[in-house]
């Protein structure tokens, strides 16, 4: 078994590593390919992978190169975790918004639109590698906005590609904590979008424990801003946000402190690399850093490994996957990407049904996916007119004037190549 990793330069892979070393007997694994096109971090994060799997005796060989065709040949899964423009391209784009007074977010906001106008084109050329020099291989995302690189790899792709996301699973993590248990034994009624998703109802041990958890709340990841929820909210809402809900729960909240803060999330993120990347190129330096903790991925290695592990063992066990709807959701077109429960075998990831939604998450969900169809559209066609369609029907963006200037910008600051009809 191959594994490649497209993006490999990303200061998160020897956290990936760590998890495919734990399972790597069980997933019969052989090589795993390290790409990026920087071969200056390329150099600095594969010797750190390098010596992690040989401190563990190398159970499987692990190559670098900068050419993604040798990585991505005869590979049984592909993961995708490329940054098109770097961090430098967020603090750009986030700066951008924040002059004209909107929240950038580089997932669900209009940073997250300017990143999927860069990546998309990217991701097809990947897909396109794929077809021809892996054929049947998964291509596992976890490129941001996951679930607009996921609806765009699906739609537009031709390959097989299921889109991750670490806040799921972080959420089971933190029930199974909470009530002394193991995540394997909670389960979520989970229904939404990528970054725009909420927990229904909690079960532990197969017991609904809904009530008395969503009074107890959990704590927020490192990278959202921590903001106090209305209480009487709460309580008639009955369900559990993900936390990137705030920026739209808590949107004038939000913006104040974006605002306030000296640095913006990107600038913050370029110094924890800056440090993490000194401490990688310690040639004793054999296993992952505690400091890795400060950026918001934790358990990014969990999911991504048990998944493929699922997918290898044909284990039809449920993973909260970035999925094709195909009816689970009714009230959303079946060709969206949505995130939800899904059986995982050797086919794939099959959503459950899930019915139809309560009015008051339908809809801002229907909202979102809305931005989201037109974003990958734009990003496929190169319309102006999409595009600025795309980012007014993102709810953060409050004007079409601000949303005409902010895409001026993009487009003139990333060379997107928009064409006005
Ligand atoms: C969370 C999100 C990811 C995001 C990651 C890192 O895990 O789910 O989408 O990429 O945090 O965020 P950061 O702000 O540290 O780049």
């Amino acid at each position: 078994m191959k594994i490649a990793v497209i993006g490999a330069g990303s200061t998160y892979t020897p956290e990936l590593l760590e998890g495919l070393l734990q399972e790597a007997e069980v997933l019969a694994l052989q090589e795993v390919c390290l790409h990026d096109i920087n071969g200056e971090r390329l150099e600095i994060v594969g010797g750190l992978v390098e010596r992690m799997v040989k401190a563990q005796g190398s159970p499987f060989q692990v190559k670098r190169t900068l050419d993604r065709v040798e990585a991505v040949a005869g590979a049984d899964f592909v993961l995708t975790q490329i940054r098109v423009g770097g961090q430098e391209a967020r603090a750009v784009d986030t700066k951008i918004c924040l002059a004209e007074g909107l929240i950038g977010q580089e997932t669900t906001g209009p940073v997250g639109f300017a990143k999927a106008m860069r990546t998309i084109p990217v991701m097809l050329e990947i897909c396109r590698d794929l077809r021809t020099h892996a054929p049947g291989a998964f291509l596992i995302n976890f490129t941001n906005p996951a679930g607009i690189i996921t609806e765009a790899v699906l739609k537009h792709g031709g390959v097989k590609a299921i889109g991750l996301c670490n806040v799921p699973f972080g959420m089971q993590a933190a029930v199974a904590e909470e009530c002394g248990t193991v995540p394997e034994e909670v389960e979520l009624d989970y229904v939404g979008l990528n970054h725009l998703a909420w927990v229904r109802r909690i079960y532990v041990k197969g017991q609904d424990r809904t009530e008395e958890l969503l009074a107890k709340g959990w704590g927020k990841p490192a990278n959202i801003p921590e903001l106090a929820w209305n209480s009487d909210f709460q309580r008639a809402l009955a369900m559990k946000a993900n936390s990137y809900l705030d920026y739209f729960y808590l949107q004038d909240e939000m913006l104040a402190r974006l605002q306030a803060q000296p640095k913006t999330r990107a600038e913050v993120v370029m110094e924890i690399e800056t440090a993490l990347l000194e401490q990688y190129k310690n040639p004793e330096l054999r296993s992952k850093p505690k400091e890795l903790e400060k950026r918001g991925g934790a358990h990014y290695s969990t999911v991504a490994v048990s998944l493929i592990r699922d997918i290898c063992l044909n284990s039809g066990r449920k993973h909260i996957v970035n999925v094709r709807n195909s009816g689970a959701l009714p009230e959303l077109p079946p060709e969206a990407v949505i995130e939800v429960p899904a059986v995982v075998d050797a086919k794939g990831a099959v959503p459950l049904a899930i019915g139809r939604l309560e009015p008051q998450i339908r809809g801002l969900i229907q909202h979102v996916k809305a931005y989201e169809e037109l974003t990958v559209e734009a990003a496929v066609t190169k319309d102006y007119g999409t595009a600025l369609l795309a980012l007014t029907t993102n709810p953060l963006v409050t004007s079409i004037n601000k949303a005409q200037r902010i895409l001026d910008r993009f487009n003139e600051a990333h060379q997107l190549g928009l064409v006005k009809a």
